[in-house]
């Protein structure tokens, strides 16, 4: 090279990547050369059909965590596992090793009971999982209860059941963040619902370089933190859960523009008891609670927003979840809070963010206190 001159130099590398095309394109990051049309999950990308489906009805739920209480080792679907991590001592845990799409009807059982006692739990390495297709995310979601309906969401085209997830340099399809000096939004999903959702399972099939991470808290976790005789009230309470500004934000001609269901409130506990494991978590967030029933409205106020800020606050109860490629995750709705970070996306990056869920629904949330008529 020290005897080239600078022109001779110029030609040589253009040679040399003029020889090698193929090595240069597979050294690229495949998200930031792949065109639309050539998409591994084009297939899975949100449509918004002017559908309408009518209220959903009431069912009975039977939790399959319920089976495993009475197996000899409830956790031996972990007996594979490499590597298995507490990823917070109260909440998350972190599994390697376990092929979700492998498990039996059993070994289903006692994941849906690992999920309700962890709160959250990480399952990394589920490329099998994730590439199986959307009959598969059927037959998974439906073993653990009657699979919710998002009224308002983008869906993969044929497949309502699926709520997506989805960012990208143009747009985004969940909520606008945009007035808000965060994009910190802590809720349970859909907790309008009469019967919200149990064990929930969500993956990514696209995602930032770095960003885009998910934060969850333990419900259970916030309400031992308080005092008795604050937690003695408020299981005394319930509170209204609205739908109603999610399907307006629809109805003003963003997110996909579409309201598939009438929108729908309902009123639950403020402090409910898993059905499985016994154990009482908090039920307010402030994505859709509203008011709590029966107190004035600046008691109901202060008290939602002390709950609020507690949630948000207790960043010693949370835990932080990296979505490395191939993660899904299942998480107990009923007991854990969670809120995504839009940290990258529009004038951060132009990369794409595509996340589905498979949302089992269960049972209307029991109260805590037995007396608390709903
Ligand atoms: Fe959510």
């Amino acid at each position: 090279m020290a005897t080239q001159t600078l022109t001779q130099a110029i030609a040589t590398l253009s040679l040399r990547a003029k020889d090698a095309p193929e090595k240069h394109k597979t050294d690229k990051p495949q998200e930031e050369v792949k065109p639309e049309e050539t998409y591994k999950y084009a297939h899975l990308l949100p449509v918004f059909p002017k559908e309408h489906f009518p209220p959903l009805e009431p069912f009975e739920h039977v939790d399959p965590g319920h089976r495993a209480l009475t197996h000899p080792n409830p956790r031996s679907f972990l007996d594979n596992a490499t590597s298995v991590i507490e990823l917070t001592p109260n909440l998350g845990t972190e599994v390697y090793g376990v092929n979700l799409a492998k498990l039996t009807s059993d070994e289903r059982d006692q994941v849906a009971l690992e999920v309700a006692r962890r709160g959250l739990v990480v399952f990394r390495d589920q490329e099998e999982f994730i590439d199986r297709g959307p009959e598969f995310y059927l037959e998974w979601g439906r073993h653990f209860g009657r699979l919710h309906v998002h009224p308002t969401s983008g869906h993969p085209e044929g497949y309502p059941e699926f709520h997506l997830v989805y960012r990208d340099a143009n747009s985004t399809l969940n909520f606008e963040i945009d007035d808000s000096i965060t994009s910190t939004v802590w809720h349970s999903d859909v907790s309008y619902e009469l019967q919200p959702p149990g064990l929930t399972t969500l993956f990514l099939l696209a995602q930032p370089h770095t960003g885009g991470d998910t934060l969850f808290t333990s419900q259970v976790s916030t309400l031992k933190k308080l005092s008795p005789a604050f937690v003695a009230f408020l299981k005394t309470l319930k509170a209204v859960h609205s739908g109603f500004e999610q399907a307006d934000f629809s109805r003003s001609g963003r997110r996909g523009g579409v309201v598939r269901r009438e929108p729908v409130q309902h009123v639950h506990p403020l402090v409910r008891r898993h059905p499985v494991t016994g154990e009482e978590a908090l039920y307010v967030t402030k994505q859709f609670t509203r008011r709590i029933v029966g107190l004035k409205k600046e008691e109901s106020d202060n008290i939602l927003n002390f709950l609020y800020n507690h949630i948000s606050g207790s960043v010693d109860l949370q835990a932080r979840l990296h979505w490395s490629p191939k993660t899904v995750v299942l998480w107990d709705n009923r007991v854990t809070a969670h809120s995504a970070m839009a940290d990258y996306g529009k004038e951060l990056s132009k990369e794409r963010r595509h996340g589905l869920r498979i949302t089992p629904q269960a049972e209307r949330p029991i109260p805590a206190w037995d007396g608390l008529e709903l």
